[in-house]
C-alpha cells in the first residue's frame, strides 16, 4: 500500500504572517521520517495541516495517490501525537488507549490483547487502571503514542513525543517505535528539536529553515557528512566553521590560519578560483597528538586552550598561531588517552582531506 506524504506548493499564513511559503516535499511511503528545525520555523504547523486540524491556505496534500487536502480529520487515517499529550482525563490509561479501537467496535479480546501489546512495549503494565491525573509526564506521553498507534493508522505524526522522558528511557522508547514503525509499515513523520534523536531513528530526514524553508532532506549520513549549507551543518551535530577563498583546485585559504593552505576533496562546478566558502570539518575527524604526524592531507599547529572530558570522548580547544580556535574530539578508547598532552601545550591538528566539506558562502 502506497503511504507516501506529499505536498504540493502548501502555504499557511496566520494572522498575515507567512508560516510556510511555497512547501513541496515528499515523504517516502513506511519510512521513518524525521523533521528537524528551530523553534518556530513552523514543524507543528505543517503536521497540523497533514493531520487537518488546520487548512492550507494554498496548495495540495496527498497521501498515496488520495487528495486529503479537504478531507476531514477522521477520513485521513492519519493519527497525531501533539506535543502537549492531551490524554482524556476521566479515562484510564487502559481506556484511552482503547478509545479508538471501541469506536472500530472491535470484540473485547481483540481489544485486550492490542492494548496489552502496546502496555508492555511502553513499560506501561503497572499503570493500566491509573487515570492521566496520578501519571508523571513522560509516562502520560508514552500512553499519547500508545493512543496513538493501536488503531495502525497509514500515518502516524509524532510532534516531540519524547521530550519528557529521560535520556535512558528515550532510548528504549525510540527502539520500540522503530520496531513497531517496522511491523506496521506506516509513514511516522516525527517531529524534534534534538538532532542526535532525529539521526538514531530517521530514515530520510529534513532540515527546516525559517518560513519552512527545506534546507536539506537526506539520510542521516548524508546530512551529517555532507550538509548543503552552513544552517545544516552547524544545527546537526558540533563543527568548526571557517570563511575563507578557493585558491585554486586543490586548496583552500583561511585569513586566521595566515599562509597555511587546507587541502580540499575534489573541487566542485561552483568552486571557481578566488571565490568565497565556508569550510566545515567536524571535531572527531581531527587528530590531536604532541608529535608531527604522518600521513595526513592537512596538518597545523597550535596551543591548548582548554581540555574538557565527555567521558566517551575528550574535546580539546587549540587555538593556531594565527588566532584562530579549533575544537577536536578524540575517542576515549582507553582510560587515560593522550595523557601527555596538558593546558598551554604545542600540539599538532591533521586531518584528511576528504573531511573537508565546502560549501557557498
Ligand atoms: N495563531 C497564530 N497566529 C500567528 N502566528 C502564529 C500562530 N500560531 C503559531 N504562529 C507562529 O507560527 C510559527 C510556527 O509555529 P509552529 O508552532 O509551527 O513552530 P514549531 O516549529 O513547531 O516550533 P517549536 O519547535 O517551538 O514547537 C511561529 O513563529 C509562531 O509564532
Ligand atoms: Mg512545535
Amino acid at each position: 500500500m502506497n503511504r507516501e506524504i506529499r505536498l504540493e506548493n502548501v502555504t499557511k499564513t496566520k494572522n498575515g504572517v507567512t508560516i510556510l511559503k511555497n512547501i513541496n516535499l515528499t515523504i517516502p511511503s513506511s519510512e521513518f521520517f524525521a523533521l528537524l528545525g528551530p523553534s518556530g520555523c513552523g514543524k507543528t504547523t505543517l503536521l497540523r495541516l497533514i493531520g487537518g486540524f488546520e487548512k492550507v491556505d494554498s496548495g495540495r496534500i496527498f497521501i498515496g495517490d488520495r487528495d486529503i487536502t479537504d478531507l476531514p480529520i477522521h477520513e485521513r487515517s492519519v493519527n497525531i501525537v501533539f506535543q502537549n499529550y492531551a490524554l482524556f482525563p476521566h479515562l484510564t490509561v487502559f481506556d484511552n488507549i482503547a478509545y479508538s479501537l471501541v469506536i472500530l467496535k472491535l470484540s473485547k479480546e481483540e481489544i485486550k490483547r492490542k492494548v496489552m501489546t502496546l502496555l508492555t512495549a511502553f513499560h506501561l503494565e503497572e499503570h493500566v487502571n491509573k487515570y492521566p491525573s496520578e501519571l508523571s509526564g513522560g509516562q502520560q506521553q508514552r500512553v499519547a503514542v500508545a493512543r496513538a498507534i493501536v488503531n495502525e493508522p497509514d500515518v502516524l505524526l509524532l510532534d516531540e513525543p519524547l521530550a519528557a522522558l529521560d535520556f535512558k528511557l528515550r532510548e528504549k522508547m525510540l527502539i520500540e517505535l522503530i520496531d513497531l514503525q517496522d511491523n506496521l509499515e506506516s509513514t511516522f513523520v516525527y517531529v524534534t528539536h534534538d538532532q542526535l534523536e532525529a539521526l538514531t531513528v530517521a530514515d530520510k530526514m529534513a532540515i527546516m529553515n525559517h518560513c519552512g524553508d527545506l534546507e536539506q532532506i537526506g539520510t542521516p549520513k548524508e546530512i551529517y557528512e555532507f550538509p548543503n549549507s552552513s544552517f545544516v551543518t552547524k544545527f546537526v551535530g558540533t563543527t568548526n566553521i571557517f570563511h575563507g577563498t578557493i585558491k585554486d583546485t586543490s586548496t583552500f585559504s583561511i585569513e586566521g590560519l595566515g599562509d597555511f593552505n587546507i587541502y580540499i576533496p575534489e573541487r566542485k562546478p561552483w568552486m571557481a578560483e578566488g571565490c568565497e566558502a565556508v569550510m566545515s570539518l567536524r571535531p572527531e575527524k581531527i587528530y590531536i597528538s604532541k608529535e608531527p604526524v604522518e600521513n595526513f592531507s592537512n596538518q597545523l599547529k597550535g596551543i591548548v586552550e582548554a581540555i574538557v572530558y565527555h567521558g566517551r570522548s575528550t574535546q580539546y580547544n587549540v587555538r593556531t598561531e594565527g588566532g584562530e580556535l579549533i575544537q577536536a574530539f578524540e575517542q576515549n578508547e582507553e582510560h587515560f588517552p593522550h595523557e601527555d598532552i596538558d593546558y598551554d601545550d604545542e600540539v599538532y591538528l591533521a586531518w584528511q582531506k576528504e573531511n573537508v566539506v565546502l560549501m557557498e558562502t
